[in-house]
């Protein structure tokens, strides 16, 4: 009996424990960090194929995740608009590790799948001839989901709202970047079914655009 009980408490420790690893909780975001002005970030901003292979600080990616689309007031309005304030663009964080969601208003990221599921973004996915492999040098990829099932409908307008939303975000990343001495490259290519696939969407859940981030390569 007491080796009974002795058992079920280890395990109990041991699920808390795997529970915890599946869960990021990242510093508060520094909205203090030094950065060059907006005005700045739109006159250098360009894109960048090239990355430091240098992973970001979990500071970093709390920053990057919160200017993305994370909460920057009391009524959890985000830092990237949305159509009707629907919040439908789903942030993932790709990284060596497994793929997590960042959770804005708990700010943190949740695990979904471990393992390195980069190469799902380096091309378009079947027999495609076009990959881009500089995807791999970053160490960060953040890829926008459009969620109709929070958008509340797939009609025509829902879907252009959706990709507006989406290229908010992808902005929002851009010229973050750009102001804080990060890399980056808008992109569409990735593999849409079999992102849907690894994360377990419906048709209802569109990965629409990816980010490589990281810092710049030294020559
Ligand atoms: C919606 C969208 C999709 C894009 N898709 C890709 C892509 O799949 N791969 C890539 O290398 N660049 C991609 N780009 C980056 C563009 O090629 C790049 O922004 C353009 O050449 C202008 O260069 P700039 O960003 O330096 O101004 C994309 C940009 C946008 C806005």
């Amino acid at each position: 009996m007491r080796l009974k009980s002795l058992l079920t408490m280890s395990m109990l420790v041991m699920s808390i424990h795997s529970f915890a690893q599946q869960t990021i909780n990242l510093p508060q975001p520094n909205k203090k960090a030094n950065s060059t002005s907006v005005i700045e970030a739109l006159n250098t901003r360009h894109s960048t194929r090239e990355f430091a292979s240098t992973p970001l600080s979990q500071q970093e990616l709390s920053n990057l995740c919160w200017a993305a689309c994370g909460i920057s007031r009391d009524d959890n309005h985000r830092t990237a608009p949305t159509a009707r304030n629907k919040q439908e663009i789903r942030l993932f964080v790709f990284t060596k590790d497994g793929v997590f969601e960042y959770m804005a208003k708990e700010n943190k990221l949740i695990k979904k799948v471990s393992g390195d599921q980069r190469d799902l973004l380096t091309s378009n996915g079947g027999n495609a001839n076009f990959k881009q492999d500089f995807v791999l040098q970053a160490p960060v990829s953040l890829l926008m989901v459009i969620d109709f099932d929070i958008f509340g409908s797939n009609d025509t307008k829902s879907m252009q709202m959706g990709c507006v939303d989406a290229g908010i975000v992808s902005e929002n990343i851009n010229l973050y970047c750009q102001s804080v001495g990060l890399v980056t490259v808008p992109r569409a290519t990735h593999d849409t079914d079999g992102i849907r696939k690894l994360l377990g969407f419906t048709s209802q859940q569109l990965p629409i655009m990816n980010n490589p981030v990281g810092k710049p390569k030294k020559h």
